[in-house]
């Protein structure tokens, strides 16, 4: 048994329609004796009376803020910009630790508060390894999104879709031209993902992981028509394009799917950018001539809620049914780490 309060909060970006449980989980959350409270939320790919028929009690949406303050709060993105004092745990990606834009601020948020986050993206097991994520279906997506612009057959707005549909539009057409693509980061989970859709479109990719961008050859990078970005970077490294790259009349390159959307952070392999792009307009183009299109959306997978939703869930439920385990345990020692990292008192960070 546990005592775990848990509060499915709902998502402020109107286009994330994925959950980090759905509701067969969100049942097997209550039979295991979790309370588990779900806010109303228009766009998840779930409607909340699925929850309640599991037993979960609903609440509004954003009601988290007035929530007894042992809850732990569980979402997949980014906070409202207020409350300015997080006084509960948080369970989200919140991409606070690798010196993005507003990290300082989320932290300092929470500091003030008392609260505590609890990063999914540092949710590992003892060697190191993520427990849950959604990386096969962001390289996926981007991959075939870069395939579809390719193609000249990428509309916008991007909606949500399922694989059955996707893969119908990703399956070449009889006498397609054919075109040349390098998957980096290509072993693993996203890359994985990249290169399944890039095998449903016909297209063999060249397979780029650690080994072979020790030595980076950038003018054989530069050679593939299409790139996809999966890797995950934790130490700077040279960057695989450069801004005196997109002026290079030799440049092969014409599609640049960024999964990993670094943009902002010291670590970024993908200078060349500033801002990611949006559903409303997915594609912008970084230089004219050559062309060369960026595509860099960060909630890729909520274009496939129901499915990467469903995969997610599975890897997360057995987390939250033993919420006292040393993972939950190492994500609190993270969050420690960021604090004392900006200055931030670590008597007034994070309670648990
Ligand atoms: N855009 C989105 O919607 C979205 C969604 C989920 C994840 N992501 C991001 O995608 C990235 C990859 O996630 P993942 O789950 O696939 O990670 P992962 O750890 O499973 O795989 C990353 C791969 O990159 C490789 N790698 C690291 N540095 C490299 C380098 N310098 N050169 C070549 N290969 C290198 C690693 O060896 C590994 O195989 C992360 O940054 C993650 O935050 C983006």
């Amino acid at each position: 048994m546990t005592d775990l309060h848990l509060w499915l909060r709902h998502e402020v970006r109107s286009t994330e329609r994925r959950t980090p449980v759905v509701p067969d989980d969100a049942r097997r959350l209550v039979r295991g004796g979790v309370r588990l409270t779900v806010e109303e939320s228009p766009q998840r790919i779930f409607p909340a009376a699925e929850y309640e028929a599991v037993g979960a009690r609903i609440v509004p949406a954003g009601s988290w803020e007035s929530a007894p303050r042992d809850t732990v709060v569980l979402g997949l993105k980014e906070l409202p910009d207020e409350p300015g004092e997080l006084t509960h745990r948080h369970i989200f990606f919140g991409h606070a630790y690798k010196g993005q834009p507003g990290a300082a601020d989320l932290l300092r948020r929470f500091a003030a508060g008392g609260g505590a986050l609890l990063d999914l993206e540092y949710l590992v097991d003892d060697r190191g390894r993520r427990l849950a994520a959604f990386g096969f279906w962001a390289g996926y997506l981007g991959a075939a999104l870069a395939v579809l612009r390719h193609r000249d057959r990428l509309t916008a707005p991007l909606r949500p879709t399922d694989k059955d549909a996707l893969e119908a539009v990703l399956r070449p057409a009889p006498g397609e031209k054919e075109f040349t693509a390098l998957v980096v980061g290509a072993l693993g989970r996203s890359g994985r993902g990249a290169r399944a859709a890039l095998e449903t479109a016909g297209v063999e990719p060249t397979c780029w992981d650690l080994a072979e961008t020790r030595d980076l050859d950038r003018r054989a990078l530069l050679d593939h028509d299409v790139l996809v970005n999966c890797v995950l970077a934790t130490t700077p490294v040279p960057p695989f394009v450069r801004e005196e790259d997109l002026d290079d009349p030799a440049r092969r390159l014409r599609t640049l799917s960024d999964v990993t959307c670094d943009v902002g952070s010291p670590l970024n392999v993908l200078p060349v950018y500033d801002r990611t792009t949006e559903w409303t307009d997915p594609v912008r183009r970084l230089a004219k001539e050559p062309p060369l299109d960026l595509i860099a959306i960060d909630n890729l997978p909520s274009l496939l809620p129901r499915e990467s939703s469903a995969d997610f869930s599975r890897d997360l439920l057995p987390q939250l049914l033993d919420f006292a385990g040393a993972p939950w345990g190492r994500c609190q020692e993270r969050f420690r780490l960021a604090c004392r990292e900006l200055g931030v008192d670590e008597e007034e960070s994070g309670r648990v």
